[in-house]
């Protein structure tokens, strides 16, 4: 007799996404003609840049002669995309080694899939609010208790408030937890972590013996040459870090689909030997998943070439000067914003006392944008909504416009 993982019982309700969409299709049933905007998922529109085509259809043309085709390729990635991205790492003077970085296809899998090499009652802290992967994946595995509706909680996890009070970044738990995910610059928030912040967050996870998976998926987006854009910036990291990246924001490959991860040698928790940890994540990966698409592969090399991150950043820009715009738009009705200077995401106060989802439904009904309700990311967003800064330069510009003038305030 088969029984089903009662865990799915315990998630507190549809993944946020396809909520956001459910509500979005139900007002364009009734509202036929109206031309909604989308700002909610952080989703890139942007076209690749010609360096990367050029990688990709060399990849593609790869496959046509025998002499280059390849079929399955190195276990934890090609190893010439392992040694461009370390190189990427080099010129920001942080050491990693190709031997410790495992090709993906994306940021999300992995950031879901790395909890499975941690023990099953592990103690998790999460940022509040969060990207709801972190959350949801330790829930699916069992390392959280019921959902207390009343809270917004589940119980068994750690939440680790940011506020305005801390700037959208936590002070460290003041009780043990054992593994703690963070993300910077953040998703939702749009804050951005100072080296003095991880720094605290890595001397914990060192007395304490805990694990950070630090989420660095937006790191491209940072211009202010002073924050950390990785944590190994911060001395001893290694030891206690595990990074996940991803190809989605930086090069717009959130279609493409290519990520990577990094589990240093070094790493060790309280039960484990250097060198464990990263053998078990290429135990998983090499039991779970048969690598990245070997034609995307080379296109993540052409990212990473001197004209493709000299492109990329023109697309980031771009996508940058999308959020200076929302935020003055946003600020000149008088709306309180934060994020969007190193991030591409804003995160606005609702106005009066509305819920998240009360302002979700009114921005939908009087300007027809569409955004992310922030009581979405936990308990901590509640009171505020999220704008994503990807999208073409003529509909930010648009919705801004109806946002300034037909929003009742
Ligand atoms: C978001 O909107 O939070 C992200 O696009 C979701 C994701 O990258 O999976």
């Amino acid at each position: 007799m088969a029984t089903i993982n009662s865990n799915y019982r315990k998630l507190s309700a549809g993944y946020l996404f396809p909520e956001i969409g459910r509500r979005t299709r139900e007002f364009q049933k009734h509202n036929p003609d109206a031309r909604l905007m989308r700002l909610g998922i952080g989703n890139t529109t942007e076209p690749l840049t010609p360096t990367i085509i050029e990688g990709l259809y060399t990849g593609a043309k790869k496959l046509a002669d025998v002499k280059t085709y390849t079929g399955y390729g190195d276990e934890q990635g090609n190893t010439a995309l392992r040694e461009a991205l370390a190189a990427f790492y080099g010129a920001r003077g942080v050491s990693v080694s190709p031997d410790d970085i495992f090709v993906s296809d994306g940021a999300k899998p992995d950031s879901s899939n790395i909890q499975s090499i941690f023990g099953p009652s592990d103690i998790i802290a999460v940022q509040d609010p969060a990207y709801p992967v972190y959350v949801d994946s330790n829930v699916i595995a069992g390392r959280a208790g019921q959902y207390d509706q009343e809270q917004s909680k589940y119980t068994g996890l750690v939440y680790m408030d940011c506020s305005e009070e801390n700037g959208f970044f936590p002070d460290v738990p003041d009780q043990k937890v054992d593994v703690l995910y963070l993300c910077s610059p953040n998703n939702p928030t749009g804050a951005v972590a100072d080296r003095r912040q991880l720094k605290s967050f890595v001397d914990y996870a060192r007395r304490n013996k805990a694990v950070i998976i630090f989420d660095a998926s937006y790191s491209e987006y940072i211009s202010d040459p002073d924050l950390p854009r990785s944590i190994y910036e911060i001395e001893g990291a290694d030891e206690c870090s595990i990074e996940i990246n991803s190809f989605s924001k930086f090069a717009g490959f959130t279609g493409v689909r290519l990520g990577w991860s990094i589990v240093p040698g070094k790493l060790t928790v309280e039960d484990s030997k250097p060198g464990e940890l990263r053998n078990m994540w290429f135990r998983r990966q090499t039991t779970f998943f048969n690598g990245a698409s070997n034609i995307v592969q080379d296109g993540g090399l052409a990212v990473l070439s001197p004209a493709g991150l000299a492109e990329c950043q023109e697309v980031i820009s771009y996508y940058m000067e999308n959020a200076r715009i929302i935020r003055s738009g946003l600020q000149s009705i008088g709306l309180t914003v934060y994020g969007g200077d190193n991030a591409p995401y804003l995160w606005l106060k609702t106005p009066g006392s509305m819920t998240s989802w009360e302002f979700f439904d009114k921005l939908l009904q009087e300007t027809w944008v569409i955004g992310t309700p922030g009581s979405g990311f936990g308990p901590g967003g509640e009171g505020y909504f999220r704008l994503s800064a990807f999208g073409h330069r003529e509909d930010i510009e648009a919705a801004v416009s109806q946002i300034v003038t037909r929003l009742q305030l």
